[in-house]
């Protein structure tokens, strides 16, 4: 007899419906917890009931020892279950999304700020009836030097500045090989502009690139002559940089123009007045040019007497740099989305 005169077998029924309804009253984790050390635990009721175990006789053990069994098992169902529905009744009362939050909004993604330059550079000169046109980056060394009066043994043709894939081709270094290729396949009046990467072997630093944009134009008919070419360049200069903006030609020297001359504009950051951008000269570069040499038309089958022409070259990420103030090219190329957001239109 244990207890006070009650049987085991009753003390363990005692303890079965008394941690039953202990359990189910639980109503957080941590009563459930110490419901569990009370009833279940090392020194808890049921452990402290079953030492009465050796005071029976050998004829009630048996039954007794699965009764107490029982028992332990009933509470240890208990126990899981209601630990279960505790944390799903916790894990439904965490407030879920606030559908009230505005949405975040997704980049819908735009123009690279070279690409905006060289749009808005094409469409400036489409209206002076120029199209656009487009030549293959991987170029025959006739189409990138010789056809533009480019002696193979010229610096620009060198290893040491030039892609060289095989032994007559390389990746062009400007877009100025498409003139070659547009005269080829079109007989005059011809206006296009060409808009293209182009390959040098030039460091990657803040202001070079191997891997860059040109634009092209190209302008061939009878009779055009310096005074139609600087019409054109003033028409785009006062459209893409302002109606004030003033033009400036310097003499300079291409293989395939003649003559040549190096377009200045007004610094269009400081007006002329002379700042950074322009190193305190009040003009900035922004394209090499010329009237396109006989040499260039006789390589190219068309007649240097009939027809003349002029071209220009200018480098789109380099205006775009200036326009918006970019003081490092390797921005323009890192695929930085973060930083290239920002010239979205
Ligand atoms: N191709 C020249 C370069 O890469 C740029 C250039 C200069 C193009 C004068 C022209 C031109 O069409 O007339 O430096």
């Amino acid at each position: 007899m244990a207890s006070g005169g009650v049987s085991l077998a009753d003390r363990l029924e005692e303890i079965r419906a008394d941690a039953l309804a202990a359990i189910a009253a639980a109503s957080d984790a941590e009563t459930l917890e110490s419901a569990r050390v009370r009833w279940l635990g090392r020194s808890g009721e049921l452990s402290g009931a079953m030492s009465g175990m050796r005071d029976l006789g050998p004829a009630d053990r048996p039954a007794t020892g699965r009764l107490a069994n029982e028992v332990k098992q009933a509470l240890e169902a208990a126990y899981e279950s209601r630990e279960k529905q505790l944390a799903a009744a916790e894990a439904a009362d965490r407030p879920g999304p606030d559908l009230t939050l505005p949405g975040r909004r997704e980049w819908p993604g735009g123009a690279h700020p070279v690409t905006q330059v060289v749009d808005e550079i094409c469409e400036i000169f489409a209206e002076l009836g120029f199209t656009r046109a487009a030549g293959p980056e991987i170029e025959t060394d006739w189409h990138n030097f010789t056809a533009l009066g480019i002696p193979l043994d010229h610096p620009a043709a060198d290893m040491h500045d030039t892609f060289w894939l095989d032994d007559h081709v390389v990746l062009r270094t400007h877009t100025s090989p498409v003139q070659a290729r547009v005269m080829q396949a079109n007989q005059p009046p011809i206006r296009v502009v060409v808009p293209g990467m182009c390959y040098r072997r030039d460091p990657f630093d803040a202001s070079h690139a191997p891997a860059f944009e040109q634009i092209e134009g190209l302008a061939v008919d009878e009779g055009i002559d310096f005074v139609e070419f600087r019409a054109a360049i003033d028409f785009f200069v006062h459209r893409f940089f302002g109606p004030g903006t003033r033009t400036r030609f310097r003499a300079s020297y291409f293989p395939f123009t003649e003559p040549s001359a190096e377009v200045d504009v007004t610094c269009f950051l400081c007006g002329g007045s002379g700042c950074s951008a322009c190193k305190r000269t009040g003009w900035i570069e922004i394209m090499g040019s010329g009237m396109v040499d006989p040499v260039v038309f006789e390589e190219c089958g068309l007649d240097p007497e009939r027809y003349t022409g002029y071209a220009f070259g200018m480098g789109p990420a380099r205006i775009a740099m200036l326009r918006y103030g970019i003081p490092d090219i390797r921005l323009l190329y890192e695929g930085d989305v973060g930083f290239l957001e920002q010239f979205t239109r």
